[in-house]
């Protein structure tokens, strides 16, 4: 099946397993919160198990040196070959942006292997009946949507031109204890 993506004018057919790298500056308006909110500290190990390219890893590597990347193809970084959803690695929290059609399977194999999950998400991804068990099973602590569109064919610019991205996401964030959802607008943060 192919879906379209339609960022900004650019239209293509989804890529492979959805490799589609996340701008920096998202991953830095998660960290921060996360740091802020003491859910995380420079000593814990976190597991960016659908890494791709490292866009997201080589984020939280600066606020977390104890990272441990992975992805199913061999992206160039990382350890290739690993399906998330067939490893159990425990660690203090799994961070990530999973492949879309995946997205609950992740969810549930993510809360197996440690305390805290963030996952980037559609806005409206809970907007939807059939993820209300999800969310009942696992309530996340934090909702978080970013306050800007973030442009995820970033890479593909040429000569640093902008696009007029469409996409709004979030952050789902569980923290294993907190069980009462919070709603809070992350801002653009840089390092
Ligand atoms: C949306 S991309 C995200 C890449 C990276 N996290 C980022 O944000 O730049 C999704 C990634 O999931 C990987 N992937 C898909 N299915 C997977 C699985 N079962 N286990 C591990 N990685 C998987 C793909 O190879 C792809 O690199």
């Amino acid at each position: 099946m192919s879906a379209i993506l339609a960022n900004g004018g650019i239209k293509e057919n989804r890529r492979e397993l959805d490799f589609y790298p996340t701008p920096p500056e998202v991953t830095h308006a998660l960290m921060k919160f996360l740091f802020e909110k003491t859910i995380l500290q420079a000593e814990s190990i976190i597991w960016e198990p659908a890494c791709g390219a490292g866009h997201m890893a080589t984020v939280i590597e600066k606020y977390s040196p104890d990272i441990i990347s992975s992805d199913i193809r061999d992206t160039g970084y990382g350890q290739a070959g690993i399906d998330f959803l067939a490893t159990i690695l425990p660690c203090d929290a799994v961070i990530t942006n999973p492949p879309f059609n995946l997205s609950e399977e992740f969810i549930r194999h993510g809360f197996q292997q440690a305390p805290v999950v963030a996952m980037l998400l559609k806005s409206q991804y809970w907007h939807a009946a059939k993820r209300v068990s999800l969310f009942n099973e696992y309530p996340p602590a934090y909702v978080l949507p970013l306050t800007w569109r973030p442009d995820f064919l970033f890479d593909q610019r040429k000569n640093g031109a902008k696009g007029a991205p469409t996409m709004e996401v979030h952050w789902t964030v569980w923290a294993r204890g907190d069980i009462d959802t919070k709603y809070r607008l992350l801002s653009k943060a840089q390092l």
